[in-house]
């Protein structure tokens, strides 16, 4: 099967890198959302990313144009109807992705791939809302898209060897490395970090260190490019929240079960660098301290 269009369910942060990785590969992008500013504010923001490589001289203005020209905007989820692979990126919710995923099963052509950027949501449970289960697959990118290397694919129960080498191929087109994993919770990457972090914030907890020397030892000592809270506010801690909750229903495990500090800072809404505190205070424009609050 030959993939020529993609379509993205749900134009955030994920959204938006997927349809420019996309774009950058050759295929024709079709960036929805169900609010038309959400759409209009992914594409500009890809538009402002790669303005600014040209600016920098790393990019052609050609480059740029000829990208930005496969991304067509669409408040209509009846443009899926001659998609040959739609990838769903809208908020983390089982209910919400299972109503969007029956409605793409109607509206898709039967040959059409239907895949899933959730971080944590059981593939399995999902491809259960099509009747299609064989053309449906777990494709988890990595944030900043255009920045990360890796796309995992993730084998639901019914996923058919065809879809994972069509999906495999086009990842590896728009530049990933991917690796194949089974449905389990966490897949690979998040399930190896989530445990590592739940070691961080009890080293926290039991005083071992503060938060900015545990990320300077992880930096330094592991080599890691960005130390374990730093990496949290980055990805958010509402998401890291709700993956630890999977992780710790899927597994039963104790070791994943998720930190009260955490779950203080989700409900006291500091979600890290996108509303200004999480760990660490950026609200002064730089990564702080947080003075206003004691770990
Ligand atoms: N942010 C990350 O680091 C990251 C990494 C990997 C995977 N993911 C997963 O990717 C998905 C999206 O995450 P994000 O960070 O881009 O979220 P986001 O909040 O930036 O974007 C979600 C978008 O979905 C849209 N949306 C909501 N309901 C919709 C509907 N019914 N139809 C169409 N669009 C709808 C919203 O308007 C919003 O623009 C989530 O499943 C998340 O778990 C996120």
């Amino acid at each position: 099967m030959t993939v020529n269009k993609i379509m993205v369910i749900g134009a955030g942060f994920m959204g938006a890198g997927i349809a420019q990785v996309g774009a950058q590969a050759g295929y024709e992008m079709v960036l929805y959302d169900i609010a038309p500013a959400a759409v209009d504010k992914g594409i500009a923001g890809v538009n402002k990313l790669l303005a600014k490589k040209v600016a920098k001289g790393t990019l052609a203005q050609e480059a740029l144009d000829s990208t930005m020209a496969l991304i067509k905007a669409s408040t209509s989820l009846e443009d899926a109807a001659d998609a040959d692979l739609v990838i769903e990126a809208v908020y983390e919710n089982a209910d919400l992705k299972k109503d969007i995923f029956s409605q793409l099963d109607a509206v898709c052509k039967p040959e059409c791939i239907l895949a899933t950027n959730t971080s944590s949501i059981p593939i399995t449970s999902l491809a259960a809302a099509v009747k299609r289960q064989d053309k449906f697959i777990g494709m988890h990118f990595f944030s900043p898209v255009p920045v990360m290397k890796l796309c995992e694919l993730i084998r639901a129960i019914k996923t058919s060897d065809e879809t994972i080498g069509v999906v495999a191929e086009v990842a590896q087109k728009m530049g990933k490395v991917t690796v194949v994993a089974k449905d389990v919770p966490g897949f690979i990457v998040n399930r190896i970090n989530s445990a590592m972090r739940c070691e961080a914030y009890k080293c926290l907890e039991e005083g071992v260190a503060t938060v900015e020397d545990i990320d300077k030892a992880m930096k330094n000592g592991a080599n890691l490019p960005m130390g374990p809270f730093e990496l949290a506010d980055f990805v958010g801690l509402d998401v890291n929240y709700s993956v630890l909750s999977t992780l710790y229903a899927g597994y039963k495990d104790s070791k994943f079960a998720p930190n009260l500090t955490l779950e203080k800072l989700v409900t006291a809404g500091d979600l890290g660098r996108k509303t200004g505190k999480g760990w660490y205070d950026y609200t002064s424009g730089e990564k702080k301290p947080r003075t206003d609050v004691k770990f």
